[in-house]
């Protein structure tokens, strides 16, 4: 087994000793009691004929309640420790992953990137965003016991909790071609200083949502999507995370996908009251600038104080603060969003600049 470094790690360990053990067991058992009729039951004379035997309902109870009760149990376990992997945490610190043939790419949420090599705080939330610019990768640190495909055309996301300090391999573990199994790299786990100073250390690109924010004024979608909403788009403040309207009649969540899908396919899905006036993006934008595009939206979506009655703006949470540090801090004050990764709800935090 590879080292327990994460929070999913010694419980998913368990549950998989409990699933060997069990067939194990089983194997044994049902062999064991195979040769044992085997030789019990066995001819022993020409022409013998068994003695007929109707059936017994406390057998039949028996080998029906007690598999069931099992399998149950499995059914059971298996389905909360999967809804606790694929629940998005509160409070991560979202980290954007794309795969491509035959490299990772992460972009973290003050801008800082890194190819093939994956920092991440000790005992911090870490939700990874990802998507693939060409086939279908998969994201599979084995010490966190994670591993989320990362598909074309789609965002998964998956998260964890390292609980260790060190680094760690990286695999692509889905068959994407002639370097597949050149697509790995390493996971380094830092504690809060160690990852602070990491942060100050790498070079600084702009942030998602400030190269989002470039990327819409170069490609020029701020001639239709105007503030004041006399575009001949509609304006995109305030919007993310909102229900919208749409022209014939349904109401869709404005979110990731949709975003998305309203660069790649503008017409499919029509706010009310507007025409199919949008030119399509795809093969013009990639994955990375969609992303960054959704970043920028995002930014300029609802602040969570708008959102929360009589509530003060706050400053923001500095990125990658520990778990631990905020969770004593009382709860009431909304801290404003981060660049990237922001939820509509009041993250609790302790009121420290952002440290960049
Ligand atoms: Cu990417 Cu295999």
């Amino acid at each position: 087994m590879p080292e327990q470094a994460s929070n999913f790690a010694f419980e998913l360990d368990l549950f998989y000793f409990f699933l060997v053990a069990l067939t194990a067991f089983f194997t044994v058992a049902i062999g064991a009691a195979a040769v044992y009729f085997l030789i019990k039951y066995r001819r022993r004379s020409q022409g013998e004929i068994p003695e007929q035997i109707e059936g017994d309902m406390r057998l039949e109870l028996t080998w029906t309640i007690i598999p069931f009760l099992i399998s149950m149990f499995i059914f059971a376990w298996g389905a909360k420790l999967y809804y606790q992997m694929y629940t998005d945490p509160k409070d991560a610190l979202e980290i954007f992953i794309t795969g491509k043939q035959w490299m990772w790419r992460a972009q973290h949420p003050d801008g800082q990137r890194e190819i093939n090599e994956l920092h991440v705080p000790l005992g911090r939330r870490v939700k990874l965003t990802m998507t693939s610019e060409d086939v279908i990768h998969s994201y599979y640190i084995p010490a966190f016991r994670t591993k989320t495909d990362v598909v074309p055309g789609r965002y998964t996301s998956s998260w964890f909790t390292a609980t260790k300090t060190g680094t760690f391999h990286l695999f692509c573990a889905e068959y994407c071609g002639t370097q597949h199994s050149g697509m790995i790299g390493k996971v380094v786990v830092m504690d809060y200083p160690d990852y602070q100073a990491w942060l100050r250390g790498v070079p600084r690109d702009k942030t998602p949502a400030e190269a989002g924010e470039q990327l819409f004024t170069s490609l020029a979608c701020n001639n239709c999507h105007v503030e004041t909403n006399t575009g001949r788009g509609p304006a995109l403040q305030n919007l993310f995370g909102t229900d919208v309207k749409l022209d014939n009649g349904s109401i869709v969540k404005m979110d990731e996908a949709y975003i998305r899908e309203s660069i790649l396919r503008p017409g499919s899905k029509l706010v009310a009251g507007y025409s199919n006036d949008m030119p399509t993006f795809q093969g013009l934008v990639t994955e990375e600038q969609v992303a960054m595009i959704i970043a920028y939206i995002k930014s300029i979506g609802p602040k969570p104080s708008e959102s929360t009655a009589g509530a003060r703006p706050a400053a923001a949470q500095p990125i990658g603060q520990p778990v631990g540090q905020t969770a004593s801090q009382p709860a009431a004050k909304p801290a404003t969003a981060q660049s990237i990764g922001q939820t509509a709800k009041p993250a609790p935090q302790g009121g420290q600049p952002k440290q960049n």
